[in-house]
């Protein structure tokens, strides 16, 4: 069941990200390619046609949107016209369906407002759950089978078993000794990023990497390189695929840049947040461990070990203004380097957007030049 879900789902994401890609090129066609903003562009800044999703930086807004698309188990064009898959002004045209959506949003605004304090409780995804029509009758095989369990959840019941300490030990452990672990001090890497933004064609990308956390990638796409940058604060998107010539990592988006860059040195990871706690729950039928870091009420990664001790996946969220929406990364393919055990490849899966990385080479403990890591140049219209 969760199978045919998750393809369905996969298809209507991969029409999402080919939006997104109508999107970029047209930002990239406008006119505020010269000047890097100061701060992050919030959306009225960039697009006519928003009345109701203002004052949220443009990459919250593409949170919002994939909202949306998940709720909805579909793609872009289930609200916008399908011309917006060759220009991205056609995501201005209005539809009946825009204007429902809409009027959706503010039926659930007030209902978050009138019944839960303001909290944002009730989400398109409450509702809709992935189908435009959401269920009126009670599914009596949901009932009496077995419990689904979405492993990805930011509340779980805490295992008191294991601490994280223990988790982190095995993990340390399982990937070459603490010792080995902590004389990665940088790599580089090359290999090979798959997306929707390359219509899954395999397409040439180089990494780079700096303890205790610094990370940057550059993805050559067709119409030219394509970088991502952390530097150890900001993060920042900038190339023919992003929606704006220079796209700014908020909240949600900037907290995944840094974990991300943070689990590339795990020697760090135990510092990199207050607190832990450890769940647990299966993954493609095989039990793990979850561990929660946070700093203080909010959640802010889930990471999943397999028994053996791998780190095997992380889940961070975002908040928008249509609810909470998660990515998920997936690692995978754990070889040598230095002594270490690195994942040489990963899957990233977000509401609107999944992406592969899979590497050939790395090159560990190698000088990178701070300039790597900082905010790239804004692209240049195509
Ligand atoms: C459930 C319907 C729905 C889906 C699905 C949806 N959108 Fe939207 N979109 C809207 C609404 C509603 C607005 C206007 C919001 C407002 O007025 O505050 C909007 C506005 C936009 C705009 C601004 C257009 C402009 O130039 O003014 C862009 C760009 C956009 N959406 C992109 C996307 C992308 C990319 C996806 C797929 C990941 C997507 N949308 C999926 C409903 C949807
Ligand atoms: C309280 C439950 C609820 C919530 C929350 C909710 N919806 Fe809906 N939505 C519905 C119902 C019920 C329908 C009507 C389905 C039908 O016509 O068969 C609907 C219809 C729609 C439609 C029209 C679908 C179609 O087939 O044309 C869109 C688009 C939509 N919702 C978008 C959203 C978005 C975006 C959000 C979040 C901002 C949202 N909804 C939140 C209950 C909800």
């Amino acid at each position: 069941m969760s199978f045919r879900s998750g393809r369905t789902f996969a298809g209507a994401a991969a029409i999402a990200a080919v939006c997104l890609l109508g999107v970029s090129i047209a930002g990239g066609r406008t006119t505020f390619a010269q000047e890097p903003p100061a701060r992050a562009q919030v959306v009225e800044d960039v697009f006519s046609s928003v009345s109701i999703l203002r004052g949220i930086p443009v990459d919250n807004f593409f949170e919002t949107m994939g909202m949306f698309a998940a709720a909805m188990g579909n793609d872009c064009t289930f609200c916008h016209v399908k011309e917006a898959y060759f220009g991205a002004a056609a995501f201005a045209d209005p539809t009946p369906r825009i204007q429902r959506a809409r009027q959706m949003i503010v039926m659930m605004n007030t209902v978050n407002k009138t019944y839960f304090g303001g909290q944002s409780r009730v989400t398109c995804f409450t509702c809709h759950g992935g189908s435009n029509v959401p269920k009126e009758e009670p599914i009596l095989s949901l009932q009496y089978g077995p419990p689904v369990e979405n492993p990805n959840e930011r509340g779980f019941p805490v295992y008191e078993q294991e601490s994280a300490d223990q988790v982190f030990d095995r993990y340390i452990a399982a990937i070459g000794g603490a010792e080995r672990v902590a004389a990665l001090s940088s790599f580089t890497a090359t290999g090979t990023y798959q997306g929707f933004d390359t219509a899954f064609s395999e397409v040439p990308v180089e990494l780079y990497a700096n303890a205790p956390n610094q990370a940057a990638m550059v993805v050559q796409m067709f119409n030219g390189p394509s970088f991502r940058s952390y530097d150890g604060r900001s993060g920042w998107m900038a190339g023919p695929d992003t929606p704006v010539p220079l796209l700014t990592l908020t909240g949600g988006n900037l907290g995944r840049a840094r974990a991300q860059a943070i689990v590339s040195f795990p020697a760090g990871i135990r510092d990199a947040f207050s607190q832990w706690r450890v769940g647990r729950t299966d993954i493609d039928d095989r039990e793990v461990r979850i561990v929660q870091g946070s700093d203080g009420e909010q959640p802010l990664v889930n990471l999943y070990f397999e028994r053996a001790g791998l780190l095997v996946r992380m889940v961070t969220w975002t908040g928008t203004p249509a609810g909470v929406v998660p990515t998920q990364v997936d690692y995978s393919d754990y070889r040598e380097v230095a002594g270490v055990m690195m994942p040489f490849s990963w899957t990233v899966s977000q509401t609107y957007m999944q992406m592969t990385v899979s590497l050939s080479e790395v090159r560990p403990n190698v000088a990178i030049e701070a300039a790597r890591f900082a905010q790239p140049a804004p692209s240049v219209p195509q």
